[in-house]
Parts: structure tokens; C-alpha cells; sequence
């Protein structure tokens, strides 16, 4: 099951006449950029957090047998640690389309660890899209992952790595490290 949320996002006006600007990366792109990028530092959105509910059929899954991937939801007073990237507007195009299967372009403020704030960009799939899974148990998602994979590798390996990046940037994300500890766990016993 996917949605195509290309062109949603190519029609998406805001922004398109800066010279740069900031995308607030809190998945994969913590980690793993795939594009260039003018500088990137730690940031923190608030009113979302993050969650393993979004389905991948494209990347960390099959449409046969989805994987499980972050996306944020809303959540009054949370804050979500991720890293924010400066970059030109053509990103977008990359962006887009790789992040086809339901994510939509937000924007947000961005709170740096200096104190200074900044408007960008982050996306985000809601709970509308097409491939949206929603919530289950640690056990059940974590079963998931474990056995999920896809066009860009295993999805526990996206899991894990998520969890260790965020353990570098010191964030509190209790979801991430239940489903990581669980996951371990799980694999520890195949
Ligand atoms: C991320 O890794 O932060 C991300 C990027 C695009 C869509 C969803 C998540």
C-alpha cells in the first residue's frame, strides 16, 4: 500500500525562493544524510515526538510485508531531539521523492543548543496516509522490525542505528529505547 505524496510536496510554495534553509532530520537522517548538505547541528522540535508507526513498503519493508519506521506525532509539551540540516532548496527534489510513501512537508521551529531558534522544514506522516500502521505493543513492533526487510537494508539495522545516534546526542526517547532493547533481545535469542 503506498501514497504518493511527490507531488503534494513538489506544490508545496514555502520556502522555494530561499537560498537555503533548515530541515529537521529525526529518523535516518540523523545518521545518514544521502545528500549535501551546507552544515548540520543537534536540534530539538517541541509538540512531537516520535514513534515506529509509519509503514515502509519502499524502504525497510515490502508492500507484502511492511516495515516499521519513525514518523512524529503530536504530542503537547514533548520535545523531539534530531538534527537539523542547512540546505538549498534542490534537496527538496531528492527528499520528495525518496520520502514519497506518505510523508508531507511540515514547518516547524528548530530550538539549537545555543539558544537560538530557526524556522525549517521537517516531514512527517500523519495518521491519513496510506501506509500509516500505527500504534501496537513494544513486543509487536519490535517483532516486526526484526523480521522486516527491504530495498535499503534490514529495518533492525535502522532501528538500532536510530537508537545509538540517539544515545550520542544524549536524547531522552523512551519509545526508541524500549523498541531497540526489545529488538535486541530478540535477536540475541534467534
Ligand atoms: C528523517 O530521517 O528524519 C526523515 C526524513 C524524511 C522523512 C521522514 C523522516
Amino acid at each position: 500500500m503506498s501514497i504518493d505524496t511527490t507531488q503534494a510536496n513538489h506544490e508545496d510554495g514555502r520556502f522555494a525562493n530561499h537560498e537555503e534553509l533548515w530541515l529537521f532530520g529525526y529518523g535516518s537522517l540523523i545518521y545518514k544524510a544521502g545528500f549535501d548538505y551546507i552544515r548540520r547541528a543537534p536540534a530539538t522540535i517541541h509538540g512531537w515526538q516520535r514513534r515506529f508507526w509509519q509503514g515502509s513498503h519502499d524502504h525497510r519493508g515490502t508492500p507484502d510485508a511492511p516495515g516499521r519506521v519513525a514518523t512524529l506525532v503530536e504530542r503537547p509539551g514533548a520535545a523531539c531531539v534530531g538534527m537539523a540540516y542547512r540546505i538549498t532548496p534542490a534537496v527538496f527534489d531528492h527528499l520528495d521523492h525518496r520520502e514519497k510513501n506518505g510523508y508531507l512537508r511540515f514547518a516547524t521551529p528548530m530550538h539549537f543548543a545555543d539558544g537560538h531558534v530557526e524556522e525549517g522544514l521537517v516531514y512527517i506522516a500523519t495518521s491519513d496516509n496510506a501506509a500509516w500502521l500505527g500504534d501496537a505493543s513494544v513486543n509487536a513492533i519490535a517483532k516486526q522490525i526484526q523480521r522486516s526487510c527491504g530495498p535499503s537494508g534490514p529495518n533492525r539495522d535502522y532501528v538500532l542505528d536510530l537508537a545509538e545516534a540517539l544515545r550520542a546526542l544524549n536524547a531522552d526517547d523512551s519509545h526508541v529505547y524500549a523498541i531497540a532493547r526489545r529488538l535486541q533481545a530478540l535477536i540475541d535469542t534467534e
